[in-house]
């Protein structure tokens, strides 16, 4: 199994959009993932209760919630047929919680937003999956994806010079565009839009499950063909449509169950 996690302790980077469209992009290609929200705002839960119920189904669990009915270990199962866990976390994560968040998983996708805070925040991030959660460069674990990007702008000028001094891969930039606005209300995921809508997102994400790929080795989805299936399935004429709570244990070694249980 896969297991990746979007991170970024700066609030509003963008991982829920990526967490969930990320999951959008596994299940238009018949793999089942799984979301998992470690966030109690439950933004990627809600997400997934609007997915209309049409699309490929993506296995949720709310890790957030404390439940009274059923055992931790219940609540956190990933069905035997997810193949992927995308793991979305909440904002102002505290960096000694970065081992356990980062221990037993295969990508660590960072996203940043074009301003001097972000860029400022999002360095400290990088230090702290560097130095506290100790991931090694050479591992190459850790994906930045620059988004809500405006091409040249000064700010953004600027996140590429941070970028190009972190010597760490960016793997995508994702424009800024009211498509991912729309996705969130919808809970699809822009692969799933029209593509006369989305054709300048698609490159992006293709990047990004390319460089997914290479971790697991295997034959990289097309979003592009994801597209033509949504597209064919739909009308073209309408879009169609802290604290974290337990962290530690991330770190199971069984392939079917992340017991974050504390
Ligand atoms: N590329 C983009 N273009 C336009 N809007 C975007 C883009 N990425 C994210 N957004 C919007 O920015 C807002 C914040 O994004 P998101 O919720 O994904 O961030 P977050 O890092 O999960 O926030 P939090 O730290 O609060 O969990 C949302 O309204 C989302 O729709
Ligand atoms: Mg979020």
């Amino acid at each position: 199994m896969q297991r990746i996690v979007v991170l970024n302790p700066k609030g509003g980077s963008g991982k829920t959009t990526i967490a969930s469209n990320l999951a959008a992009c596994y299940a238009v290609h018949g793999e089942r993932p799984a979301l998992m929200d470690l966030d109690p705002q439950g933004s990627s839960m809600r997400w997934l209760r609007k997915r209309p119920n049409e699309e490929p189904a993506i296995h949720g669990i709310a890790a957030f919630e404390k439940s009274a009915t059923v055992t931790r270990s219940w609540q956190m199962r990933i069905p035997p047929e997810c193949r992927t866990v995308i793991i979305d976390t909440p904002a102002a994560v505290d960096a000694h919680a970065l081992p356990d968040l980062t221990r037993a998983v295969d990508a660590v996708l960072v996203p940043v937003m074009p301003s001097d805070i972000d860029i400022h925040a999002t360095a400290k991030c990088i230090a702290d999956l560097l130095l506290v959660a100790k991931i090694r460069r050479s591992e190459r674990r850790i994906g930045i994806i620059a988004n809500r990007v405006r091409p040249n702008t000064r700010v953004s000028q600027s996140l590429t010079r941070f970028l190009h001094s972190l010597d760490i891969p960016l793997i995508a930039t994702l424009r800024d565009t009211q498509n991912y606005v729309r996705s969130a209300e919808i809970g699809v995921g822009v692969c799933e839009m029209p593509r006369w809508q989305v054709q300048q997102d698609l490159p992006q994400w293709q990047a990004i499950l390319s460089w997914l790929a290479v971790k697991r080795r295997v034959t990289v989805p097309s979003v592009d063909s994801a597209v033509r299936v949504a597209s064919i399935e739909r009308p073209s004429s309408e879009p169609n449509r802290t604290q974290v709570a337990p962290l530690a244990g991330l770190t199971s070694t069984a392939d079917r169950e992340l017991d974050v249980s504390a």
